[in-house]
Parts: structure tokens; C-alpha cells; sequence
């Protein structure tokens, strides 16, 4: 494709005996913003600093800006910026400094960096803070300056990862609009996130990413209505006895527990499905404590391919554990 800007082609990646990224294959196009969208662990960020040549390749093809990484890493690095996932901003220097210092680091010419400088503070309203020491800047303003520096050099495309992790949900909403701003003028966007929020909204395609393998692929709108029209919630006296009378319920497609409950994917419309599944139920004696029925949001698209929720880290982590001991 000649508007392909990232291409990936069975991405590996070990740590000793770990296989962190498990034969990964994507490709993005110019203008997309593209997401991993995936639990703790799940091998985001080591996708990430391979792509930005800060690890090594070990297995797999990769070509950026149409720079093969293996052969011209030094290309692929002048094509793109990068912000991390944790603050690398050094405390003492102040946002200009910050900025200019980056763009003498990759030798731009001193007018290009005063004129870039003066375009990239005003895009992340950090004009007041022109001057202002990186120590005495709120998280938010931190993250805005990291996304500044990374658009000092002009890349085709940035790279983020989880560029709104820990700030309040008013400044993430403002991140997302400077990143579709961004956007907007043409730098192409490969983020990494653990929030569904942010792959539905920022996202053109969303890749979901479960043990180092990607599991799902595709446009929000796409992942969502592929579950069906619409998502039956029901809570019961006896999930498991539930459970296995509505497998036999026509229309009745994947069941997963959600939230004590059990989420039904429905293959017709919601209205004319759900009386079936309360007769079954009821003539096998098992009591419906409550029913809700909505259309399919991105959390339900996680559970439905990763087979769990993303809400409790502690218990993902063990669950992780356990399956990687039995997979590797
Ligand atoms: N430098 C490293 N050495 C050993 N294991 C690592 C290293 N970096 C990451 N891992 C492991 O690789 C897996 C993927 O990690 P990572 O890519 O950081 O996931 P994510 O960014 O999705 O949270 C995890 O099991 C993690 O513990
Ligand atoms: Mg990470």
C-alpha cells in the first residue's frame, strides 16, 4: 500500500524464556490513529520501544516511513517522535529549554526551532509556561510538553504510550483533543492504552492486544457491532445453572460473565430474544434477579475476546501469571 506508514509483519519478542510479543502482524496508514488497546502486561510497550528502535529486533518484519528497521534504524528514528509512558522530562529546565534543547539534539536549524518551539507551545497551551521550570508543572502539563517535544522534528508519525495514564478524566479529555488536533494536521498516531474510552474515541482502528498476541482488529464502530445489535445483562440465582440452559436458547450466542452477571450476545434483535430466554429459564426454575439490556460498548468487546474484564488489575495479574506459566 503506498499510503502505509507502519507495516508489521510477525513481531516477536522474548525476555529470557518470555514471550512478551507473540508473532504480532498490523499495518497503519497515513492519517490513521491507530491503538493497542490491552491489559498490563499484555506486551504494548514492548511492541512500542521495538518499533521506536529502543529494543532490539529479535524475530519479525518491520518497515516505517518505508525504512526497513532492521537495515536503516537510523532513518526510521528521524521519521518519528516518541512520548514514553513515564515522564522523561528533566525537573530543571523549563519548557523552552526543553524544547530547544530537542531540536538541537536532532540539529534543526536555530530559526526552524524558535518558529517550531513558538507553533508547538501555543498548540499545547503551555504559552504561559514558556519559561517555567519542569518541577513546578501539574502531570498534565508535563504530558503536553512530552507530546510537544515529541512533535519537534516534524515526524510522519508519533508514538505514544499510554499518554493519559494516571491524569484526571477532565485533563484526559483535553489530551485526546490536542492529539486529534495533531491529527488534524497530519502526523500519523500508533498509541498504546489500557483505557477503552480512549482506543473508542481517539481511535480509527483499535487493535486488541491479550498475551502478546493481537486477539481482535478492526474499527471501533466495527469490534462493537460484531457482537450483534444488542447485549442482554442478566443477574441470577444461579449463574452456572443459567449458564447452561440458555446455550440451548435459540438465538442465544457467546456468554461471559461480567460484574457477578452474566452478558449475553444475542444473534437477533434484543426484544424479541429475551422472552425465550426468560421462559427457559423460569421452566428450569432458575430466578432472574435482574435484567438489562444495551448495545455493545468496547468493554464488552474486550471480555468477548480476552474472556475477562480489565477492572481488577490484582486479579489480572494473577490470571496472567497463571497463563503464561501454562502457554510458555
Ligand atoms: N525488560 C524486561 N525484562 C523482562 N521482562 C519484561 C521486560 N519488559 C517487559 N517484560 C515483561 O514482558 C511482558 C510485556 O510487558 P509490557 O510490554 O511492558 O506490557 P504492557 O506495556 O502491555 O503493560 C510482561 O510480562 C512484562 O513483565
Ligand atoms: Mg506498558
Amino acid at each position: 500500500m503506498a499510503d502505509e506508514v507502519i507495516r508489521v509483519a510477525g513481531l516477536t519478542h522474548r525476555f529470557d524464556e518470555l514471550v512478551a510479543v507473540d508473532g504480532v502482524s498490523f499495518s497503519v496508514s497515513a492519517g490513521e490513529v491507530f491503538s493497542f488497546l490491552g491489559p498490563n502486561g499484555a506486551g504494548k510497550s514492548t511492541v512500542i520501544n521495538v518499533l521506536t528502535t529502543l529494543l532490539p529486533m529479535q524475530d519479525g518484519e518491520v518497515v516505517i516511513a518505508g525504512r526497513d528497521l532492521r537495515t536503516e534504524p537510523d532513518h526510521v528514528r528521524e521519521a518519528i517522535g516518541i512520548v514514553f509512558q513515564e515522564v522523561t522530562l528533566d525537573r530543571d529546565m523549563t519548557v523552552a529549554e526543553t524544547l530547544e534543547f530537542h531540536g538541537r539534539l536532532y540539529g534543526l536549524p536555530r530559526e526552524e526551532r524558535r518558529t517550531r518551539i513558538d507553533e508547538l507551545v501555543a498548540l499545547v497551551e503551555l504559552e504561559a509556561k514558556h519559561d517555567t521550570l519542569i518541577k513546578y508543572l501539574s502531570g498534565g502539563m508535563k504530558r503536553r510538553l512530552e507530546i510537544a517535544r515529541g512533535l519537534m522534528t516534524r515526524p510522519t508519525v508519533l508514538f505514544l504510550d499510554e499518554p493519559t495514564i494516571g491524569l484526571d478524566p477532565q485533563t484526559r479529555a483535553r489530551m485526546w483533543d490536542y492529539l486529534r488536533q495533531v491529527n488534524r494536521e497530519g502526523t500519523t498516531i500508533f498509541l498504546t492504552t489500557h483505557y477503552m474510552d480512549e482506543a473508542d474515541q481517539l481511535s480509527n482502528r483499535i487493535a486488541i492486544i491479550d498475551y502478546g498476541r493481537i486477539v481482535a482488529e478492526g474499527r471501533p464502530y466495527e469490534l462493537k457491532n460484531a457482537l450483534g445489535q444488542d447485549l442482554i445483562y442478566l443477574e441470577t440465582a444461579d449463574n452456572a445453572r443459567a449458564r447452561a440452559v440458555l446455550e440451548g436458547t435459540p438465538n442465544v450466542g457467546a456468554i461471559h460473565e461480567k460484574g457477578g452477571g452474566l452478558l449475553v450476545m444475542v444473534a437477533d434483535d434484543g426484544t424479541r430474544v429475551l422472552p425465550h430466554m426468560l421462559d427457559a429459564l423460569r421452566t428450569e426454575n432458575v430466578a432472574v434477579t435482574g435484567i438489562n439490556m444495551k448495545k455493545p460498548s468496547m468493554d464488552d468487546v474486550f471480555i468477548h475476546y480476552t474472556g475477562r474484564e480489565l477492572r481488577d488489575e490484582r486479579a489480572e495479574n494473577v490470571a496472567t501469571a497463571v497463563n503464561r506459566a501454562g502457554r510458555h
